[in-house]
């Protein structure tokens, strides 16, 4: 049965602080998080909007080491970047807190602290890599070396990204650490552990009995983690960089980014209400809701649970977790290292007052139930023929012509015919649909919904003519313009969580009310209303401005496969097994000439070589086509391997080998000796 809650907690992933947010982010949590807390606030629910900005955690002290400056300023940096570009879309959290803050320093060692003295840890000595110049313990992905499997350098730890093995940095052939390029040395260490073994049937029956309508990308992950069995997970690292374990002999530890970062969701709540945080985390009245990306869904469904309820103290836990899939961008993943990205800063200096068109296509695009791709040529297609083609173009025929024919005052409905009835008649089922949409996180097909009321206004209006109208019966343009304005009024309502900047232009042209409940009226706008002077609601993105976007990522492409085929190029196979000087004797390799060349028909491959090899003439049908025209190789000395048996290809006697010399990334050039030699010289 359906619980009815007083107020909604809404908490979005914290981003790390070690760069700024992109569309991947965008897309997977913030903008979904945003259309949900708009459209809960227009319909009047009490709302609690919690971010900030995750500032532990190692990627961020090896960016501080890279660039020679302190983990603060590194986090300072991105912490004031990501703020601005949550702002700069309309993303206004009621706190955007810090986990470098005090509060939070103290609530999380506050938190770590009851735990750890109510027993609910077990502690753990073992063995782990550490550098010993760099006098730190090394995370997994901070080990690099040749991959076991595939011969690959600069393997992580972790994993080989060439042939994607999952590897453990034992494994690795010459291991270094990638902070100093010294060879790791195991070390004991003793760390704290959450036993999450022991509430793995709580977990089993709160979400797989409880909460079967989460989104199944969600329940699938927690069952399969469930299924799997639990393991005991690690809350403390060595690290100089995070929160310090408050117990004694735990110097030089702080608490694992992981256990910190989601007590971040209570500091910063605790920062902004200090007296009374504790109606959002402890009252049964309140929906917690965490929106999160997919790789953030154990900490949000297990690990941050049981931690609550380790805590206890009427911690509630999550009534959902509406984690998104992944959004790739132009059919690559997004990577950050790579920067194959849209950052969002840049983005809003690229499209400035475009902030709607990429909400509108993170959420058209939304990556709900499976990754999704975002392509710069979708973008401009959306806004162009959906946002300013039918959104857009509606609004202003409807407006323009208000001012035309009725000196900009909402001109009276008379007689009503089905075309206008039947057109208002279906708001109310959109508008519904939609609720139910936003209420089960379905943003595309409330976004949907919302598109539909624009398309009936354009289409209603596209048919009905109010401009030909005009010439003839001045009563039905005036029906006709009331409706379409009333039409109007429900889009600046409904598009108030999607597009929020547009809504706002639009009930300012029409000064119209945001209020959810008249949403689908037909009278929102009285007669004699006066409206506002029109303006354009969306400009068309031109091709220019998608060219630059699309000569940045095709350089950013052209790069990176450069580099991964100097790479390949770089790549060499290991060595044969053993043969004997016998074995060897047995070749016969010497010098020849090439006389005459030609392809051989109907083959892309293959050359047939005429070759004065000193003792004869001899033909040799090579597959080197690909690599030299015949012309390139008449008159070429080269080496072959005279004595070879002789095979028939395609028809034709070939006598011996070319020697060739082949490149890891499949290059190849034959082989000539330092000066010409007289043909038949034996090599040896
Ligand atoms: O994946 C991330 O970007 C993490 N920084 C999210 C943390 S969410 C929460 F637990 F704070
Ligand atoms: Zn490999």
């Amino acid at each position: 049965m359906e619980k009815k809650f007083k107020r909604t907690l809404v908490t979005c992933a914290l981003p790390y602080a070690n760069g700024p947010v992109h569309i991947g982010h965008l897309a997977g949590v913030y903008v979904p998080a945003d259309i949900y807390v708009r459209y809960l606030r227009m319909r009047g629910r009490e709302v609690l909007y919690v971010c900030g900005s995750d500032e532990h955690g190692v990627p961020i002290t090896i960016k501080a080491r890279q660039q020679g400056c302190t983990p603060q300023d590194i986090v300072d940096k991105y912490h004031n970047i990501i703020a601005d570009s949550f702002k700069g879309f309309g993303i206004n959290f009621d706190i955007y807190g810090r986990t470098s803050s005090e509060t939070h320093t103290k609530n999380a060692s506050e938190f770590f602290k009851k735990l750890y003295d109510e027993g609910k840890f077990i502690s753990k000595e073992s063995e782990q890599y550490y550098d010993p110049e760099a006098k730190t313990f090394l995370a997994d992905r901070y080990i690099v070396g040749t991959c076991p499997k595939c011969g690959a350098e600069g393997a992580y730890g972790d994993q080989c990204e060439k042939c994607g093995s999952t590897l453990s940095p034992e494994e690795l052939i010459n291991p270094k650490s990638k902070l100093s390029g010294a060879e790791p040395v195991k070390k004991k260490t003793t760390h704290w552990y959450l036993p999450l073994d022991k509430d793995e049937q709580w977990i089993r029956e709160w979400i797989l009995d409880g909460h079967k309508e989460w989104r199944s990308n969600v329940y699938g992950q927690v069952k399969s983690w469930l299924d799997g069995g639990l393991q005991p997970r690690a809350v403390t690292r060595d690290l100089d960089w995070g929160v310090p374990v408050p117990v004694e002999g735990a110097e030089g530890k702080v608490l694992y980014v992981w256990f910190d970062a989601p007590i971040g969701y209570i500091s910063n709540t605790r920062e902004l209400l200090p007296d009374d945080w504790e109606k959002w985390w402890k009252s049964e009245d309140t929906r917690l809701v965490h929106f999160i990306g997919k790789d953030n869904i154990v900490f949000h469904c297990i690990v941050f649970p049981a931690m609550l309820k380790a805590y206890g103290d009427g911690y509630i836990l999550p009534d959902n977790v509406p984690a998104n899939e992944f959004l790739n961008l132009e059919g690559d993943k997004i990577s950050t290292s790579r920067g194959w990205a849209v950052w969002a800063h840049e983005y809003l200096k690229d499209f400035p007052g475009k902030q709607d068109v990429l909400r509108y296509v993170l959420t058209a695009n939304a990556p709900e139930t499976k990754d999704n791709d975002f392509s710069w040529k979708d973008f401009q297609q959306r806004n162009n023929s959906e946002l300013v083609a039918i959104f857009g173009n509606f609004v202003n025929r409807a407006i323009v012509l208000t001012h035309k024919y009725f000196g900009g005052k909402v001109p009276s409905a008379g007689q009503m015919l089905d075309i206008d009835k039947e057109t208002l008649w279906q708001v109310p089922a959109l508008k519904e649909s939609m609720e139910k949409n936003i209420e089960n996180f379905k943003f595309r097909e409330a976004l949907k919904d919302a598109m539909s009321i624009a398309r009936l206004g354009n289409k209603y209006i596209s048919d009905t003519e109010p401009w030909k109208v005009a010439k003839t019966d001045m009563d039905r343009c005036a029906t006709i313009l009331n409706v379409s304005l009333q039409i109007c009024a429900d889009l600046a309502i409904a598009f108030e969580p999607f597009t929020p900047f547009a809504a706002q232009r639009l009930r300012k042209m029409l000064g119209s009310p945001l209020d959810w409940e008249i949403l689908g009226r037909p009278t929102i706008l009285p007669v004699g209303h006066v409206l506002a002077e029109p303006e354009l609601l969306f400009a068309k993105v031109e091709d220019a401005e998608i060219d630059v976007q699309l000569e940045r990522l095709a350089k950013i492409r052209a790069e990176r496969e450069a580099a991964a085929a100097a790479e390949a190029a770089r790549q060499v196979a290991p060595q044969k097994e053993e043969c004997s000087f016998e074995d060897f004797e047995k070749m016969d390799i010497r010098t020849a000439t090439v006389l005459e060349a030609e392809r051989v028909p109907k083959t892309d491959k293959l050359l047939k070589l005429t070759i004065d090899t000193g003792i004869d003439r001899r033909v040799i049908v090579s597959g080197i086509a690909e690599y030299y025209s015949p012309e390139e190789m008449v008159g070429k000395q080269i080496c072959i391997l005279a004595n070879l048996k002789p095979r028939v290809i395609k028809g034709i006697e070939s006598k011996g080998m070319i020697l060739m010399a082949k490149q890891g990334d499949g290059k190849m050039r034959f082989v000539t000796p330092q000066e010409p030699l007289t043909n038949g010289s034996q090599i040896g």
